[in-house]
């Protein structure tokens, strides 16, 4: 569900001169990073995301600027707004996500549990509900 999605503090160097926050497949994460990927040169007022995955999983931090991320489990929807590098939402399989109130010049990256496959994703949010629910959304 949404409530199994929490943000998590990735540890930050603190140096005189800036941060340096560091990710890597040592154990501590939740899941291995197979892939990274990330949006940037966002439109004003876009909308990103607008699909699940039935597998996948994935860290979503704004490494740059401030958006908001909207979860959904099919029974309850969660906004959260990202918007420090060293803080990353992470989203479990199974979940509808949308991302949207994009600063202009935000970079939204994406820490991923596999490689891209198409089938992966549902991009119909009628049928996500239907295949979490069994029933029609409308
Ligand atoms: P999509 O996941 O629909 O974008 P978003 O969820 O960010 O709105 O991906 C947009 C396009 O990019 C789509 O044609 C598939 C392609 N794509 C890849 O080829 N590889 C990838 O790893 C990702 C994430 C997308």
């Amino acid at each position: 569900t949404v409530f199994d999605c929490n943000v998590i503090d990735f540890s930050k160097v603190d140096t005189e001169d800036g941060n340096i926050t560091v990710v890597q497949n040592d154990g501590s994460l939740p899941f291995d990073i197979k892939r990274v990927y990330y949006l940037y040169d966002i439109p004003a007022g876009e909308m990103r995301g607008g699909h699940a995955h039935y597998k996948l999983e994935q860290f979503i931090i704004a490494s740059s600027g401030s958006f908001d991320v909207i979860i959904d489990d099919g029974n309850f929807r969660k906004r959260i707004n990202l918007n420090r590098p060293n803080l990353a939402l992470h989203i479990k399989p199974g979940l509808w996500r949308e991302l949207d109130n994009f600063a202009s010049g935000s970079i939204c990256m994406v820490l991923a549990s596999h490689k891209y496959v198409e089938s992966d994703y549902i991009r119909d949010y009628n049928q996500f509900i239907i295949e979490k629910t069994g029933e029609n959304a409308h």
